[in-house]
């Protein structure tokens, strides 16, 4: 959806401290800007739930983002706690996008299994979680902007 505004949360322990070891936000950043949305933010937070939802709550309470993307912290590790830490947020889920997800990620490989997505609303703004590496951030956009999916999502939270 060209114009739609987006941010991006990168959850990685790893590159909370070295914020050069970061290469999956600026993917995201890079995928989104040629297809015509506008990055607003790219934030970095380690794997702490409190540091993810304040970031999150923050955008969502400023009521100017249409899609809040995060990349980590979805796997088996046992510092993975980003779904944990969204889904308390969300308002409405999003059972579909995750769907999505899942099954365009296992074409790719079997070990999407192990990633553990949530999506969903929170007021006016879209959010997703994605897995942490380059590779299964493109994947999973190139499954997100097929046929305009989120685009249309977006329109609708509007
Ligand atoms: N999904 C896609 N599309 N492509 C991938 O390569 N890797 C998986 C999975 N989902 C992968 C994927 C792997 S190896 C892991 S451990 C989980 O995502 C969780 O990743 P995360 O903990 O970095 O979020």
């Amino acid at each position: 959806m060209p114009g739609a505004r987006v941010a991006i949360l990168t959850v990685s322990d790893t590159a909370a401290a070295d914020a050069s070891a970061d290469r999956s936000g600026p993917t995201i950043q890079s995928v989104l800007t040629q297809a015509g949305y506008v990055c607003r933010h790219l934030v970095i937070v380690p794997d702490d739930e409190i540091r993810i939802r304040t970031v999150v709550l923050a955008w969502c309470d400023q009521g100017d983002i249409d899609w809040i993307i995060t990349t980590g912290g979805t796997g088996f590790g046992v510092r993975d706690r980003t779904p944990e830490a969204i889904k308390p947020l969300l308002e409405r889920e999003a059972p579909g996008l995750v769907h999505l997800l899942l099954s365009a990620s296992l074409q790719s490989t079997p070990l999407a299994a192990l990633s553990r997505p949530v999506a969903g609303t929170i007021r006016h703004t879209l959010i997703t979680t994605l897995p942490g590496s380059v590779k299964a951030v493109q994947e999973n956009l190139a499954a997100l902007l097929n046929a305009g999916v989120v685009s249309h999502a977006i329109e609708l939270v509007r």
